[in-house]
């Protein structure tokens, strides 16, 4: 995968914001929409600030944007603290001119009957809009993207997933403690990923360095979802020099 490795993880969130936004721009000029794959955490919260910086100081505006993100929590109410909806609002959709029509994150509220049908309409929705153009990336300790905990396939679609004990671990301070994990997320597959016409993956910090390494180095495995990124012909990491230590 073509890796990139700046110092300072602002020159990233810059770089990958302005990749972004000239795609956004491109697609206003030729009247058409723009789909982005969007993914919450610490990771894509710089990227994030600086797309509101370019909405608040130089006009970028989001109107013909169509948003889907990778996961969410299952259950989980929109207005809960760790809910991936309050993220989203928190950290872009509220600063910006996107139609909330045109947003979309997996509900974590359904009842668990109703999953199946609702993770085949999140698909159907994807390949209506025409496909996500640019699918912004963060990697998990597991080597999951989105929540494709290892044991998830190159064709695995949307759908119900048990979140690795590692993730549950990693999330634990957000939730005041492991127990008030969910067990559960609905998450886009690794094939849904993969269909996306641009991936940019980003790692930041040494927390991140050994399985990022896995991912663009090892072997391509459903043990490191990440690593399948290696298949793709338009995907790019992004790394700060702590993620990229383990580099050969
Ligand atoms: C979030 C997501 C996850 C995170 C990953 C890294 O929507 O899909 O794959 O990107 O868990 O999380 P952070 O960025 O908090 O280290």
């Amino acid at each position: 995968i073509p890796t990139q490795v700046l110092t300072d993880p602002a020159d990233v969130n810059a770089a990958v914001a302005r990749e972004i936004a000239e795609l956004i721009r491109v697609r206003q000029a030729e009247g058409k929409t723009c789909v982005l794959g969007l993914a919450t955490g610490s990771t894509p919260t710089g990227v994030y600030a600086e797309l509101v910086r370019m909405h608040k100081e130089e006009g970028l505006s989001f109107k013909n944007v169509v948003s889907f993100n990778l996961d969410e929590y299952f259950p989980m109410q929109p207005n809960e603290l760790q809910s991936y909806h309050r993220f989203m609002n928190e950290h872009l959709f509220s600063h910006i001119d996107i139609d909330p029509k045109n947003v979309h994150v997996p509900d974590g509220t359904l009842s668990i009957e109703e999953v199946p049908h609702y993770c085949q309409a999140y698909e159907k929705a994807i390949r209506d809009a025409g496909g996500i153009d640019i699918q912004l990336l963060g990697i998990g300790r597991t080597g999951h993207i989105g929540f494709n905990e290892p044991g998830s396939g190159k064709g695995s679609r949307t759908r119900l997933i048990w979140l690795d004990r590692k993730t549950r671990i990693d999330a634990a301070s957000d939730f005041f403690g492991m127990e008030n994990v969910p067990t559960k997320a609905i998450t886009m597959g690794v094939g849904t990923i993969l269909d996306a016409r641009r991936i940019i993956m980003m790692a930041f910090g040494e927390g991140k360095a050994r399985i990022s390494a896995e991912a663009i180095e090892g072997e391509v495995t459903p043990v490191v979802a990440a690593s399948f990124l290696q298949d793709h012909p338009n995907a790019q990491v992004m790394l700060d020099s702590a993620a990229a230590a383990h580099l050969t």
